[in-house]
């Protein structure tokens, strides 16, 4: 250790002389020597202990917890000559770091680490039965000048309400509470963290409604409120004040009401999720004019209305676009083959009536194209190749109306659990019902009309016929 400092120290000093020509004594030395002042050491030990339990004495930080040997999860930096802990996160990240004892609690010297910026407890409040905590609500205004980022990960021991005491960190750019048990509302004094880049309060069961004053957030690039129990309806405020988000989750809620047509004044947004709610009133016009979305997910909401109100053709970033279950009529416009970039369609479960068009077979990146359980209508017009490329990822099984035509198509590579276009059914049987008689075979049609076409033959080649027949009409009801 010892020679590995000479030897920086001696790089150092060489640099040193290279770029300003005069001999520099030993400033690096001193600064790696610098000393942690008492009252900081003794905070630092004392709520680690909080945390992670009497038992531990710091002797992992021997000689000195900011120096040559610090512990995994603690990191520190210079202020006027003396060492700060500037970084501290409890639980296990890694090996080594360190994990939560059952019976953990918030020490009140935490809030006198007066340069910390970053606080993070990982798998730390484990036993909501045996030790629920909630959050202290105490003291966090004394970490208002320094702290930058406060977590909360995976703490199903951490319940209660989020303290409004929270809105007093102003400094804040990132507050993440995902995963815990915390519920209640929101406090409306979190809109006070204008700093805020990313707020993060998924996975909890927070209920009541978003307040307006989170349109304050002029900074937030990301707001992740998913997997609660929001309710109420999407507050216009919101979309005034919220200009550079690039993303906004807000799925497995209850929230209500129509889509504001403000939301088009996040004019940078490239995710949009609001499935799983309890949206309705339509598509809203306006989200046409979010011409940098990428991920449109409004699946599952009784959303109601047309599929064709939007010029689709507008937001040609979509690489995913999920309309599935939202009880939507009308047809599938063709702009929505203009959206090159897809990759996930989803439109299936809704209402849409019409024809599939054969344009979305020149999407060149589909992976996915999901039109089942709506009351699609028409001969499939897509070439053999689409149907092979895609299987069953060309879901369009459940549209009872929907055929394809036989003949174009090779028994590999049918769509699945679509029928024979009738006619074309009708006319070849027609055939060889002829051929039959030529041949003096045995081939009986006994309701021709049918769509699953009561044959029963014992001529070769309708084998594979009925063989198929079975799989397209029979599998689909398991
Ligand atoms: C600190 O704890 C370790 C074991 O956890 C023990 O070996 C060591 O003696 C303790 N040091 C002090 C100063 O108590
Ligand atoms: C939107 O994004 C553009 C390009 O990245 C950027 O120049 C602009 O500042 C952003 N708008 C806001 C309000 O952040
Ligand atoms: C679906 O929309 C129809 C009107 O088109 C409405 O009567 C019905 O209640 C809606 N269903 C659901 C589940 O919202
Ligand atoms: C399709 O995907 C490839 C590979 O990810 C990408 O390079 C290409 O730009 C995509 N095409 C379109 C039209 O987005
Ligand atoms: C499907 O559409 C047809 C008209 O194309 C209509 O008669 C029928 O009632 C619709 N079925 C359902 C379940 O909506
Ligand atoms: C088949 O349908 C036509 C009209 O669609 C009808 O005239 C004919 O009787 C039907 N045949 C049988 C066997 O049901």
């Amino acid at each position: 250790m010892r020679g590995f400092r000479n030897l920086s120290y001696f790089v150092f000093v060489i640099i040193f002389l290279l770029h300003f020509g005069v001999w520099c004594n030993g400033d690096t030395e001193s600064t790696m020597a610098a000393p942690m002042e008492k009252n900081e050491i003794n905070a630092l030990y004392s709520t680690i202990q909080g945390f992670v339990g009497k038992w531990w004495n710091g002797s992992d930080l021997y000689p000195d917890p900011c120096g040559w040997t610090p512990i995994q999860g603690v990191s520190c930096d210079l202020f006027d000559g003396f060492w700060y802990v500037t970084d501290l996160n409890i639980g296990p990240i890694h090996d080594n770091s360190l994990s939560c004892a059952p019976n953990v609690e918030f020490n009140p010297n935490l809030y006198t680490l007066k340069h910390l910026k970053s606080l993070s407890f990982f798998n730390c409040f484990v036993s909501p039965r045996h030790h629920p905590t909630s959050i202290s609500t105490e003291s966090w205004e004394f970490l208002a000048s320094s702290l930058e980022s406060l977590e909360f990960r995976s703490n199903s021991g951490l319940i209660g309400q989020i303290p409004s005491t929270f809105g007093r960190l102003i400094k804040l750019q990132s507050l993440v509470l995902v995963e815990n048990g915390l519920y209640g509302e929101m406090p409306r004094n979190l809109g006070n963290l204008v700093n805020l880049q990313r707020l993060s309060l998924a996975g909890n069961k927070l209920n009541g409604e978003i307040p307006d004053t989170f349109g304050g957030f002029t900074q937030l690039l990301i707001c992740d409120l998913s997997r609660n129990s929001l309710s109420g309806v999407l507050p216009k405020a919101l979309f005034g004040g919220l200009v550079s988000l690039l993303k906004l989750d807000l799925s497995y809620n209850k929230l209500q009401g129509k889509i504001p047509e403000e939301i088009s004044r996040l004019k940078n947004l490239t995710l949009l999720d609001l499935s799983n709610n309890k949206l309705s009133g339509g598509l809203t016009k306006s989200l046409q004019e979010m011409t940098c979305l990428e991920e449109l997910v409004l699946s599952n909401n009784p959303m109601g209305g047309f599929l064709e109100i939007l010029d689709w053709q507008n937001m040609r970033k979509l690489t995913t676009l999920d309309l599935s279950n939202m009880n939507l009529t009308g047809g599938i416009p063709g702009s929505i083959a203009d959206l090159k970039k897809l990759r996930f369609l989803g439109l299936n479960d809704n209402k849409l009536t019409g024809q599939i068009p054969k344009s979305l077979e020149n999407l060149p990146n589909a992976s996915a194209i999901y039109l089942y359980g709506n009351n699609l209508t028409g001969e499939l017009q897509f070439s053999e190749w689409f149907y092979g490329k895609m299987g069953r990822r060309f879901g369009v099984w459940g549209n009872k109306n929907v055929c394809y035509p036989f003949g174009l198509v090779s028994t590999r590579n049918v769509p699945f659990g679509v029928k024979i276009c009738q006619q074309e059914l009708n006319f070849i049987i027609d055939l060889d019902e002829t051929k039959s008689k030529l041949d003096h075979g045995n081939f009986v049609i006994q309701d021709s009309n049918s769509s699953m076409g009561y044959l029963s033959y014992d001529n070769g080649i309708w084998r594979s016929l009925i063989v198929e027949l079975f799989i397209v009409f029979l599998l689909p009801l398991n």
